[in-house]
């Protein structure tokens, strides 16, 4: 049994700095969705003349031509109390990415003859608090999709990197360098799943785009040297012709970036200088060289603070569009050896992952009845038998499972959406990850004490005292 039988589908969503995209688990695998005609669309928002909130390609359309009506990384706004301001419009940060899932939504249902998705995923960043995930959820409602689980990005990552490979009690590190921000995390394999081992680490400055204003610089020095006046009017222009030639040049520059992660050197042409300018892989590496290795000390500070050594991570993962720069992986490996592991779409592994979380492995196997540790003759029994499928330690149940839970009051809670896993078995504590309305049952009850990973990515806690019985 699959949590998405009969033609059922869940959706997992990556809304990132620069990117979004999307998975959908179905039909027993996991998919990446394909908007626009591609893996991922820009997270640019736009209003456009008619008043309409716009996104992805319509978005950087608008951006390009009427930069003031668009904002290029809405997620950077998530958390502030000011709403963006496009064009002669507010728009808040809520319906921002309403609008982005729900372009991803309208992709998944059109590939299920317009179903519903019955589970939802949302990633966000390790470090995001409380007040900035429930952004997500108020997002997730009001594009009318189900009670998102949240996860961290590098936690999904890890998951679709992992699961195969590892065996119980390797640890592996995460290093996941994308367009706004990088996030560090050390996690270990758990007979469930992984959990996150000391404090996560990373940089909310360091990035892609930050890059991207580096190689800007660059070039406008070029520019510089030969036309100062042209150089201030593009950096500083407010006329219409200026704020694009800044807008394109800032594009050229990220161009230039990525292309230097295949080739030696590159040439862009300038219009408005009418000039062809030349950067070279050496070039980038110098300008990128303080941030990058300030990323690298962060990953060896997470280590350490995880009470890790290098030497016994079984992996460093990267993750993130910025971690193909072949700079980053070559000083990765002056630290970390063979462990860096470079494998998959960086970008793509985040969704990937997160849609494998919106229901579950899919393959059977073996039942699993965990017995809580340290919770004296009060140890939690969790079965799962004969109604979860597991696979790697991971549950599977169709939406409309009835849980039967007996502990202080017998309850029984029918479930909106699918087991998502049993992430992990603590201290007596067993750790469902679930949609829909079990999550009711994480209310009042006893937190997961030592708690490395952060509440909301594993749902409720049932607590020691507390039998489990699918039925
Ligand atoms: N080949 C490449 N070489 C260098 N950088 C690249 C390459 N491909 C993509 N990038 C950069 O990766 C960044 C986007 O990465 P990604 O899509 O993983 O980030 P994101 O999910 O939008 O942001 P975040 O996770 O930080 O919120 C952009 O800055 C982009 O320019
Ligand atoms: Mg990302």
């Amino acid at each position: 049994m699959t949590a998405t039988g009969s033609g059922g589908w869940t959706l997992a969503i990556d809304v990132g700095t620069s990117r979004t995209a999307g998975a959908l688990w179905s039909g027993g695998r996991v998919t990446p969705l394909e908007i626009e005609g591609n893996r991922w669309m820009p997270s640019t928002v736009a209003v456009t003349e008619e008043g309409n909130l716009v996104v992805g390609q319509a978005a950087a359309a608008i951006a390009s031509a009427r930069p003031d009506r668009a904002e290029r990384a809405p997620k950077r706004n998530v958390g502030s109390p000011v709403p963006m301001v496009l064009g002669e419009h507010s728009v808040s940060t809520t319906d921002a990415f309403a609008t982005l899932m729900s372009a991803v939504a309208a992709e998944g249902r059109r590939r299920h003859d317009g179903a519903d998705p019955s589970g939802l995923v949302l990633t966000h960043p390790v470090r995001w608090e409380e007040t900035r995930q429930a952004v997500l959820q108020e997002a997730a409602s009001a594009a009318g999709l189900p009670e998102p689980t949240l996860i961290p990005e590098p936690v999904a990552a890890a998951y679709h990197y992992a699961r195969g490979e590892l065996a119980e009690g390797q640890k592996i590190a995460v290093y996941d360098l994308g367009g706004g921000t990088f996030d560090t995390v050390v996690m270990q394999r758990t007979p469930e799943g992984f959990e996150v081992v000391g404090p996560p680490g990373g940089d909310e400055s360091i990035g892609g785009d930050h890059f991207d204003h580096l190689v800007f610089l660059h070039l406008g020095g070029l520019i510089a040297a030969q036309d100062p006046e042209l150089w201030q009017k593009i950096l500083t222009g407010t006329e219409r012709q200026w704020m694009r030639a800044a807008f394109d040049l800032l594009a050229e520059a990220r161009q230039v970036k990525e292309t230097l992660s295949t080739y030696p050197s590159t040439q862009i042409y300038v219009p408005v200088a009418d000039r062809e300018l030349l950067v070279t892989r050496e070039e980038l590496e110098s300008l990128i060289s303080e941030p990058v290795d300030r990323s690298i000390d962060e990953l060896l500070d997470t280590v350490e603070d995880a009470e890790v050594r290098p030497e016994d991570l079984a992996a460093v993962f990267l993750v993130g569009g910025s971690s193909r720069i072949p700079m980053v992986a070559a000083r990765l490996a002056t630290h970390f050896g063979e462990r860096v592991r470079t494998r998959d779409e960086p970008k793509s592994v985040v969704v990937e992952g997160a849609a494998m979380l919106s229901a579950g492995w899919s393959r059977p196997t073996s039942s699993v009845s965990a017995r809580g540790e340290g919770a004296g003759d009060r140890s939690a029994e969790v079965g799962v038998e004969p109604i979860l499928d597991v696979r790697d330690g991971v549950v599977a149940a169709s939406s409309g499972t009835r849980l039967v839970v007996i502990g202080e009051q017998a309850t029984e809670y029918s479930l909106a959406g699918p087991v998502l896993g049993l992430a992990a078995h603590r201290g007596g504590a067993a750790v469902l990850l679930a949609g829909g309305q079990i999550r009711s049952l994480a209310e009042g009850r006893r937190r997961w004490s030592s708690a490395p990973v952060p509440d909301a990515t594993l749902g409720p806690v049932i607590s020691a005292d507390t039998t489990v019985v699918a039925n």
